[in-house]
């Protein structure tokens, strides 16, 4: 398939998306998101891979939707297409998908980065939810997604003012799981998203499921989904081999990889 909004690239059990509309740094428009849709399934079918690391370019992941694109936009033609429901295509990736970030990650580009299960950012990242900015809100999920991860104090701030959070302080806030250096974000990203692919994928897939649940159960109902996962995995060959091979202090094998 040939990509005009994305290149890919596969380095051993990882899978590289990066975003690249640079002369709209990088907004996302219907034909980005098509291809991202297809690019995903795709990654996510091929049992070689085992982990996706989503970038976009140094000076932008993303600086939102496509506003020239929406513009022209009308409520009926909005409501009856569900504009933006098939971003949900993106947030339910099974596998687990790693966001660097450089540069600004504003409305639909910090929507996108939350859709990931891990936010790696360079000193230079930029978070924020302009929308207000513009006469509409947040609506690939950043005002649930933003108050789950930093709380209703700051995601109202965010929300409300169309100010940006610095690197530092999306760290500070939880938005973030490590800041590094912009020099160090492409290695950071794709040395961790190698750890993870080189685990089971099967209990790789169940964390990011049962993390995920968080959000969406009750603890009790959240314990008890996480214990059956759990009791699940007894069944599995890679259970045998990890715990045999601490057992026998070895490195494991994982077969389900
Ligand atoms: N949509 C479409 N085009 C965009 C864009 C966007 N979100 N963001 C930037 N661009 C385009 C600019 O129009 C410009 O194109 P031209 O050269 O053809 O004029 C090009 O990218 C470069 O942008 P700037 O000249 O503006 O670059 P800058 O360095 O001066 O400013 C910026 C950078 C502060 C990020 C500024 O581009 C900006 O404010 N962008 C819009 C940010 C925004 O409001 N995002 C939210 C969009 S709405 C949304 O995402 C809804 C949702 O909930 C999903």
């Amino acid at each position: 398939m040939a990509l005009n909004t994305l290149k890919t690239e596969t380095r051993g059990r990882v899978a590289i998306i990066t975003l690249n509309r640079p002369d709209a740094l990088n907004a996302l428009n219907s034909e980005l998101l098509g291809e991202l849709r297809e690019t995903m399934a795709k990654f996510g079918d091929d049992e070689k891979i085992g982990a996706i690391v989503l970038t976009g370019s140094e000076k932008a992941f993303a600086a939102g939707a496509d506003i020239k694109e929406m513009q022209p936009l009308d409520y009926v033609g909005a409501y009856m297409n569900d504009f933006f429901e098939g971003w949900s295509a993106v947030a339910n990736t099974r596998k687990p998908v790693i966001a660097a970030v450089s540069g600004y990650a504003l409305g639909g580009g910090c929507e996108l980065a939350m859709m990931c299960d891990i936010i790696i950012a360079s000193d230079t990242a930029k978070f924020g939810q302009p929308e207000i900015t513009l006469g509409v809100i947040p609506g690939m999920g950043g005002t649930q997604r933003l108050t789950r991860a930093i709380g209703k104090a700051k995601a109202m701030d965010l929300c409300l003012t169309g100010r940006f959070m610095e690197a530092e302080e999306a760290e500070r806030s939880g938005l973030v799981a490590r800041v590094v250096a912009a020099d160090d974000l492409m290695a950071t990203a794709i040395k961790a998203a190698e750890k993870i692919a080189g685990f089971s994928l099967p209990v790789a897939m169940m964390v990011k499921e049962s993390v995920n649940r968080a959000d969406e159960m009750t603890l009790a109902e959240g314990l008890r989904f996480e214990r059956r996962l759990f009791h699940s995995l007894f069944a599995t060959e890679d259970q045998k081999e990890g715990m045999g091979a601490f057992v026998e202090k070895r490195k494991a094998q994982f077969k389900h990889r």
